[in-house]
Parts: structure tokens; sequence; C-alpha cells
């Protein structure tokens, strides 16, 4: 069985790479420092305790594991928090990955598969992004990641570090068995606030700006079935492990929705009624964000078939109820 480093694999998206690493075949090694991560959402395989600014534990973790190939999840990953403390984003981000690739180079690993973001590109003016798209971030946060890509780049000219991108869109939705799901604290994405203001556990939701050049003034962004796309990622390390050179992918459904949208779709799944406070924008958010591009179909035949609105938003609801993880740990 090959043994994968899952970077952040107590986390939202990088547990849910566990998982389905484990239901795939592999062995995947979780390393994450709990600043974000859940102990409870690690139980698909090892532990280590680590820090992805810790170059030499890192190193020392590859080789212990006999590591094949990395996922790297572990970042700081809110646009608008972005703005406010851009230098925990290119500590973590940035100088995080960069430590990372050297110690992948030191221990001899040579594959990794990178949570990148749409929010690379930056406004798109209402077209569809495709992953040759013009790209000029407008946050921090797209930013670090789109620096990354770089270093990536650079680190397989000279090192031979092969890496495949992966630019996700809204990334939404739960393990369809119900056993993981999306926990932050504190909580700052749409769809599990919706649903905070479906159940109660929050008075209203705050729409961030309804001024926006969209149909109905509101931000649209494109769901992705966090499932769905971690199928990706397996297809993507298959093709590797199986000798793909470096390549780029968007993650997106090439469907957007507007924030108000969402809002009367959760009532709709819930059968609740959300209260609405419209406010001002939120800083670094670009109006449309909606992938446009078919590549990963094509080259990684990757079908998102949970990525439907009513399913993302009743996993994401499935999951809500449960109540999340303990939160000692
Ligand atoms: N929004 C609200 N009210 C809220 C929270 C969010 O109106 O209480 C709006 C935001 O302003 C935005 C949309 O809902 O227009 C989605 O916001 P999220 O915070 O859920 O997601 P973001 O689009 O800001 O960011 C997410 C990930 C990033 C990723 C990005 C790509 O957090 O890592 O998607 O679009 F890069």
């Amino acid at each position: 069985m090959q043994s994968i480093l899952v970077t952040g694999g107590a986390g939202y998206i990088g547990s849910h790479a566990c998982k389905m690493l484990r239901a795939a075949g592999f062995n995947p090694v979780c390393y994450d420092n709990f600043s974000k991560g859940w102990e409870a959402a690690v139980k698909f395989g090892p532990l280590v305790r680590g820090d992805v600014r810790d170059r030499a534990a890192l190193a020392e973790a590859m080789k212990t594991h006999d590591i094949a190939a990395v996922m790297h999840f572990a970042a700081l990953s809110e646009v608008g928090v972005s703005t406010q403390d851009p230098g925990s984003y290119y500590e973590n981000n940035v100088f995080g990955s960069l430590q990372l690739a050297r110690a992948m180079v030191d221990a001899g690993v040579d594959k990794i598969v990178f949570s990148s973001t749409c929010a690379v590109y930056g406004e798109s003016d209402g077209a569809l992004l495709t992953e040759e798209s013009q790209k000029q971030p407008i946050n921090p946060y797209g930013r670090t990641k789109l620096m990354v890509e770089m270093i990536l780049g650079d680190m397989h000219a000279a090192h031979g570090l092969k890496s495949h991108v992966m630019r996700y869109f809204n990334v939404a939705g739960a393990d369809e068995e119900g056993e993981i799901g999306e926990h932050h604290i504190p909580e700052t994405h749409l769809i599990p606030l919706v649903l905070d203001a479906a159940s109660g556990r929050r008075e209203a939701i705050k729409i961030f700006g309804t001024d926006y050049a969209t149909p109905d003034g509101t931000c649209i962004r494109d769901y992705i079935h966090v499932m769905d796309l971690i199928d990706a990622h397996i297809a993507s390390l298959k093709a590797m492990l199986s000798g793909a050179d470096c390549d780029v992918f968007n993650l997106g459904t090439g469907t957007g929705f507007s924030v108000r949208e969402i809002i009367d779709g959760a009532a709709a799944v819930t059968g609740l009624n959300i209260v609405r406070h419209e406010e001002d924008r939120r800083p670094g958010d670009p109006a449309f964000l909606v992938s446009g591009a078919t590549k990963a179909a094509e080259v990684l035949n990757w079908t998102p078939h949970r990525s439907v609105i009513n399913q993302v938003i009743g996993d994401a609801w499935r999951w809500h109820q449960k109540g999340g993880y303990p939160t000692t740990t």
C-alpha cells in the first residue's frame, strides 16, 4: 500500500482526502499542527503532529513513512481575513509550502498535488475562467497561492519536483456518509453560515454586498462538492504515480449561484425560514468566479456528479445537524 502525506489532513478538505485515499487503497499519513484541524477527523491512517513551516520535521515524516507523494492542503484559506492579516498568509502559505517543497527534495519525494484556488484569477468580468485566464489576484490569499504555483514550477525545473495544481472554486458539502464535514471556528463560509441561520444557531445570515454587477446584486460563486473535489485529486495522484508530468486543473462545475440563490436553496432544502440582513461588501471579494474549464473532465476523466446544489447543501445540512466535532480537541 503506498503512503501519501496529507498536510492539513485533520482539516475540512484534508480529512475528506484521507477518507477517500483510504477507500482507494492508499495509506494517508495525516500531517497537521491542529491550528484549524480536529483530532476527531483523523481516523483513516497514521497521524504526525507537525507544522508545514518545519522543513526538518516534514523530511523526517516522509522518510519514516516511506512517502510516495504529497497532497498539500495545510494553509490559511479565508479571503477576508487575508486582507487584514496578510503576514500570516504569506508565512503559512508561501513559506510553509516552500519548506514543504524543499523537504520533498531533501527526502527524494517528487510528486505533489497542490491545493490552489480560483482566487488566483482575480476579477473575471463575468467571463467563465479557464486555466489559461489572466491571473491577477485581488486579495493576499490569492497572491499566496499564485506564488506557490510559481515556486513549484521553479522546483520542477531545478529538481524535477512534479506538481498537479488544483484550482478550487468554492468547496462545500460533506462526506455522503456523514462521518466527517466542515467545522471552522470562527466559521466564515457562506453555506455553513446560512445553515446556522436556518437552524437558529445564528440569528441571521449577513449578505455581504448587494450592489455587485450581477443579476441580483450579490456575488456569484461555483460550488463544488468536497467529495467530487477529492475524486479529482485521487485521479491526479494516480496519473502522476503512472508517470504524468506537471499539470494544472480548474475544479469547478461551470454553474454559478448568487448569495441570494444559495440562501433560497438552503431554505428549500431545510424547509426552514432564513433571516437575512443586507450589509456592505466584504473586502477582497470578486463579483463573479465560475469555472469554464473542461480540462479536468477530459484529462482526468472527472465528473463532479455530486455537485448538484441541492446535494451540496443537503450533505452540509446533514453534517450540520450532527453538531460538528467535539470542541475540546
Ligand atoms: N458571504 C456572505 N455572507 C457571509 C459569508 C459569505 O454574503 O456571511 C458571501 C461572500 O461575500 C462571497 C460568497 O458569500 O461572495 C462566498 O463566500 P465564502 O466566504 O463562502 O467563500 P469565498 O468565495 O470568499 O472563498 C472561498 C474559499 C477560498 C477560495 C474561494 C474561491 O474560502 O479558499 O472560495 O472563490 F479561494
